[in-house]
């Protein structure tokens, strides 16, 4: 019987896991960061002790890119030294991880999708925090799995989809940048892989899951405002440049999901059929929330 600590449930993909988990009868336990704070070595190794878990999946991170930049102490606190304190406990008890990281890791420059073995090369300080844990956590406990992901969205938590979706709801117009390629991934997706791999156990080691298809955030923009029947010419294409964030971004993105494929994990739909399907729970929650 399969017995799984979660961190990170209150968020983008924790949410969605948790709910596998829920739906999939697997016994869990989900403390909340108020509760269990992963950069303490001693909570996460008595709690670990104590609920004896057969595997613990990591979806708690510093995920705000561009606050990284001035805070990567901080940001390291969380997607290092956190996962060293993950590694460390669940080596003490003998179960095994499921970590989940970026395309970030990547700098872009590729022309072809990005294998598990590709060079890595962060140009982003986020991209390098988010390096240091899977490398670290690889080196503690090889036996562990890390699923690289990409552009996340889902119905809880604050990301592009969910803010592009109520603009449109609002007849509002979005400045989209169009020089960035890669693959949406549904949380709802994700969630599902990630309960794949505790199902199937394939061999360890990194694992790339987005949705399959490639699109611009531009293009993803349109696709959102076509679908909720709001006027896409309400859609500016703008270059990354003119946002002047912080953080630079890999202009390409695109994960290859082969290896993900030939390990029969869980399915790998087509961007545009899941967010179809997951766009009415964002317009419901959007509702809910007052924000249309
Ligand atoms: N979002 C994306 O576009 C994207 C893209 C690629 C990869 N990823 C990766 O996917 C994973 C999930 O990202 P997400 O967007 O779902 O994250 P998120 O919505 O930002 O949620 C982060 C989670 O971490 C928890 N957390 C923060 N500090 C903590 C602490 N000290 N102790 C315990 N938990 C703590 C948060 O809990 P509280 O709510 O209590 O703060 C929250 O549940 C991350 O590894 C991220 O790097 C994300």
């Amino acid at each position: 019987m399969e017995r799984v600590l979660l961190f990170g449930g209150s968020g983008i993909l924790g949410t969605e896991v948790l709910r596998m988990l829920q739906n999939e009868k697997i016994d869990y336990v989900a403390p909340r960061s108020s509760d269990l704070d992963i950069r303490s070595k001693n909570q996460v190794t008595d709690f670990a002790r104590d609920f004896k878990p057969t595997w613990i999946i990591n979806c708690a991170a510093w995920t705000n890119v561009d606050g990284a930049e001035d805070s990567f102490n901080e940001a390291c606190e969380l997607n290092e030294v956190a996962v060293e304190n993950i590694a460390f406990a669940a080596k003490g008890i003998e179960c095994k991880i499921v970590h989940v990281s970026t395309d970030y890791v990547f700098d872009g420059e590729s022309e072809t999708p990005y294998i598990e073995d590709s060079m890595v090369n962060p140009i982003n300080r986020y991209g390098e925090s988010k390096l240091r844990g899977e490398k670290s956590l690889m080196a503690a406990y090889p036996g562990s799995f890390v699923v690289r992901t990409s552009w996340l969205y889902g119905v809880n938590g604050k990301n592009f989809v969910k803010t592009i979706v109520g603009k449109a709801l609002r007849d509002e117009p979005a400045r989209v940048v169009d020089d960035q390629v890669g693959s949406p991934t549904s949380a709802k997706d994700l969630a599902a892989g990630i309960i794949s791999i505790i199902r199937i156990q394939p061999a360890p080691g990194i694992y790339n899951f987005s949705n399959e298809g490639s699109c611009s955030w531009f293009e993803l923009a349109i696709a959102i405002y076509e679908s909720v029947g709001a006027d896409p010419q309400l859609v500016e294409a703008i270059d990354s440049n003119s946002l002047n964030l912080k953080a630079k971004r890999p202009k390409f993105s695109l994960l290859n999901k082969d290896k993900w494929k030939v390990a029969q994990l869980s399915p790998v739909p087509e961007w545009r059929s899941s967010l179809e399907s997951v766009l009415p729970e964002i317009v419901t929650e959007l509702k809910q929330l007052g924000e249309v």
